[in-house]
């Protein structure tokens, strides 16, 4: 079987995509500088658990030469491209990071996979976040975007009209994946799923944002990744007729109240949360929903793991693998 070239291979998603892949016979290869946005730690152990049978290389997406080199050496028929400087709030502190990694560092992927003759296909990772600037749901794909709320959600629209421009520039064959809050296993200590469970089990109050009144379309981890090993394999062996650049939503298509998902995770981890109540930070959306009509229609899929059975098999890792990430990073 052709090579397949992830970028964000240490990440949340992109070890997952790797485990995927590698289990269905895949030779997949990885890039990740193993930044310090959260802790290298919980990358290099999900390299080591998850991604184990990848080869995973410390490349920053920015060190072009590298990254050519790479794409020159394994000749790969799909680059599935995740990485990328994640997070809302942290692009008010941080704005550099954004554009380097999110806009120099897609132009940077765009460059060196259009120039590379073996690959059939991009799949790169766009965001719910496009439509904070849209006040009706659901969110369709077709839909107006309208102004951003925050510079995270500029730098994927960014991506998005970059990625079209390549396609009709150069003929790549381009899909573009709107994910919607994702949870899971080996996740993101970011996300708020995660740092409730830990204020949780440590006793520490949590935020509740805009007094309660926000709604997520948390989408489980799997439900993610099967469409991507579709897509990859749709284009693996073949390059498609037409190439042209694509979108979809891919989110569970059922808002979920956060106050909700901090109830379930209450039952799983067996303590009551201690919530403060405070307003919606800048940037953050109220309501997310997605609308996955194209995913089902092109690919006859739609998320639909429930929340709960969700947050089960999420809170089962990190009970078993909280105590090894507190102890820091020798602990893992
Ligand atoms: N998790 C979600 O809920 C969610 C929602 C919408 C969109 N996304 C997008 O999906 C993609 C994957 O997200 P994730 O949740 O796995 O995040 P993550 O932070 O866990 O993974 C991103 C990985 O990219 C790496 N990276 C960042 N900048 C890099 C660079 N310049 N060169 C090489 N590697 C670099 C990081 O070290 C990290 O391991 C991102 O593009 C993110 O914006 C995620």
């Amino acid at each position: 079987m052709a090579g397949i070239v992830i970028t964000g291979a240490a990440g949340f998603i992109g070890a997952h995509c790797c485990a995927a892949l590698t289990r269905r016979g895949h030779d997949v290869t990885g890039v990740d500088n193993f930044n310090a946005y959260y802790t290298p730690a919980l990358k290099q152990a999900r390299v080591e658990h998850l991604a184990a049978q990848a080869r995973v290389h410390d490349i920053d997406i920015n060190d072009h030469t590298a990254l050519t080199a790479l794409l020159d050496d394994v000749k790969p028929s799909v680059v599935v491209h995740l990485a990328a400087q994640a997070g809302v709030r942290y692009s008010f502190e941080a704005p550099l990071e954004y554009a380097n990694s999110n806009l120099l560092g897609q132009v940077s992927v765009l460059e060196a996979t259009r120039k590379q003759a073996s690959v059939n296909r991009l799949i790169y990772a766009s965001s719910s976040s496009v439509y904070s600037g849209v006040s009706t749901v659901p969110f369709t794909e077709d839909m107006k975007l309208g102004t951003p709320k925050s510079l995270y959600a500029a730098t994927k629209i960014a991506d998005e009209v970059l990625s079209d421009t390549y396609s009709s520039l150069y003929g790549l064959d381009a899909i573009g994946l709107r994910f919607f809050t994702v949870y899971g296993p080996w996740g993101r200590p970011d996300m708020a799923y995660w740092s409730f469970a830990d204020a949780i089990l440590s006793g520490r109050p949590l935020k509740l944002f805009n007094h309660g009144n926000v709604r997520r379309d948390f989408t489980y981890i799997d439900d993610i990744v099967a469409p991507i090993v579709t897509m990859v394999e749709e284009a693996a062996d073949d390059r498609p007729a037409t190439p042209r650049h694509r979108v979809y939503n891919i989110g569970n298509h059922t808002p979920t109240p956060v106050p909700d998902m901090i109830a379930h995770l209450e039952r799983l981890l067996g303590r009551k949360a201690v919530v403060e109540l405070a307003p919606l930070p800048p940037g953050d959306m109220v309501e997310t929903f997605a609308d996955v009509q194209r995913l089902q229609r092109d690919y006859g899929f739609a998320p639909s793991t429930p929340l709960e059975t969700g947050l089960e098999r999420f809170t089962d890792w990190y009970l078993q693998w909280r105590p090894r990430l507190a102890g820091g990073e020798r602990a893992l």
